[in-house]
């Protein structure tokens, strides 16, 4: 087969990203907190803990520790309030909030509850339209699930990665079917209206057939969005060496995991679902509004917990990877911003392609208004390469990824349109 790309890129989240130290600079100089500007914005949360650490993931996470996790909350809680403190930040309002891990789900009720008494009462939540809230199915129990409707959270990502058992094993998961299908049941009987699953593909040894069965318990259990990830083997983890070492079979080719993206995207088309991002499938209305407003809206973004990434008033920002030096920032009354960028007006073509590509589609029209050219003459060579290759099509006022090809190489089209300073940045 000839394949237009050597491999395929791990979805690019953010553009352009922090590349800057933060050094001595004053954050809040950089983000012009204070500014009297009142914006909505989006918010995210990060939880880092999980109960066991998967061998192949690449998350910022720590291993689950209750006086640890009791200093993290704590620490979270003073990041509020230093934002708080910014009266623009606590008045404007909050439109969708993703509390992502690490494993939100580890957290008890009581310490549920009590992030969201510090959220409300610090920020304006009021109007929000969207609380998504991830976790691993192993630690969601009924009542949780229950506080988290009576909370506002009306989507829940479960990180169910295969319903099979076997397969689990071999990738070291600590969640069985079982736990799954009690998690997804629970999310049905609390009433929460759009329940999202994570499920990984091209697993070591996995078959066309094992994974069919994973595709059909999609529809049968009723689930309304999920996203199919090819497992990325990264040689630092402990998946790789322990493919290395002859102990786990090794994943399936390229050509494989198209077969197997292709017999997904064909099943769960069949079922009614429709393809939403370079990851996602969606049942109509079920749209994931949090990404929409982030990929396609370009909103601020204030995010928290560490390794979060976030943006104010044009300032692209990432807070400290390591939970210790997170906590020591923060309990000194200091933001725990480490890397930084001023987005320029220089980017935006860039960035609309970059993220707009994420979500399949992007409006030439558009584009047009905003930059005063098109697109296609702007970034001519990229185009152009991208049509002969058949990964891309245009289609009246929209330029599209091709049906199957396009979105099994998005996210590599996606990184097309990056320059060279935040492309080295990104990971591979
Ligand atoms: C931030 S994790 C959070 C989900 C949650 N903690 C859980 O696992 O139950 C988001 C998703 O990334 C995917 N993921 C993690 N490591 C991966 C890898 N090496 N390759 C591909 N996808 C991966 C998994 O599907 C995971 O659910
Ligand atoms: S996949 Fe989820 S549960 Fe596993 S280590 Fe990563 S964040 Fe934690």
């Amino acid at each position: 087969m000839n394949n237009p790309y050597a491999f395929r890129e791990i979805g690019i989240g953010h553009y352009p990203l922090g590349i800057y130290d933060v050094g001595d600079k004053r954050v809040e100089d950089l983000m012009k907190l204070g500014d009297e500007n009142l914006k909505s914005k989006l918010l995210y949360v990060h939880i880092p803990f999980c109960q066991s650490i998967c061998p192949f993931c690449p998350y910022p996470k720590a291993i689950h520790n209750e006086g640890v996790k009791y200093n993290y909350l704590t620490a979270l809680m003073r990041e509020i309030d230093l934002y708080a403190q910014q009266p623009h930040i606590s008045v404007n309002n909050i439109e969708a909030i993703y509390f992502g891990g690490g494993t939100p789900s580890i957290l008890t009720e009581s310490e549920i509850e009590a992030l969201f008494k510090k959220l409300k009462d610090a920020l304006n939540i009021e109007t929000v339209e969207e609380i998504t809230f991830e976790g691993n199915p192993a630690s969601f129990t009924r009542e949780k699930v229950k506080l988290l409707k009576s909370l506002g959270v009306n989507r829940i990502s479960l990180g169910v990665q295969t319903f099979n058992d076997e397969l689990g094993e071999r990738l070291g998961l600590i969640q069985k079917e079982k736990n799954s299908v009690d998690a997804i049941e629970w999310c049905k009987k609390e009433g929460i209206d759009n329940i999202s699953i994570d499920l990984m593909y091209n697993l070591p040894g996995q078959t066309v057939e094992e994974w069919v069965e994973d595709i059909e318990k999609v529809a049968a259990y009723g689930i309304h969005h999920v996203s199919l990830f090819p497992l990325k083997v990264i040689p630092v983890f402990k998946l790789f060496k322990l493919i290395q070492a002859g102990e786990v079979s090794p994943c399936g080719s390229l050509e494989f995991e198209e077969e197997l993206f292709e017999t997904a995207a064909t099943m769960l088309e069949d079922e009614g679902y429709k393809p939403e991002s370079t990851y996602d499938f969606v049942l109509p209305g079920k749209e994931h509004l949090y990404s929409r407003k982030h990929f396609r809206g370009f909103m601020d973004i204030l995010a928290l917990g560490m390794g979060a990434f976030g943006e104010i008033n044009g300032c692209v920002y990432q807070n400290v990877m390591s939970i210790t030096e997170y906590m020591g920032k923060v309990s000194s009354s200091q933001l725990p911003v480490v890397k930084w960028y001023q987005v320029t007006e220089k980017d935006l073509p860039n960035r609309y392609l970059t993220m707009g590509f994420r979500l399949l589609e992007v409006d030439r029209l558009d584009f047009f208004n905003k930059f005063g050219v098109d697109p296609e003459i702007k970034f001519k060579e990229i185009f152009e390469k991208l049509y002969s290759n058949g990964l891309l099509e245009a289609v009246g006022q929209k330029i599209r990824l091709t049906k199957r090809k396009g979105v099994f190489w998005g996210n590599n089209i996606c990184k097309e349109f990056c320059i060279e300073i935040f492309r080295n940045a990104f990971p591979k």
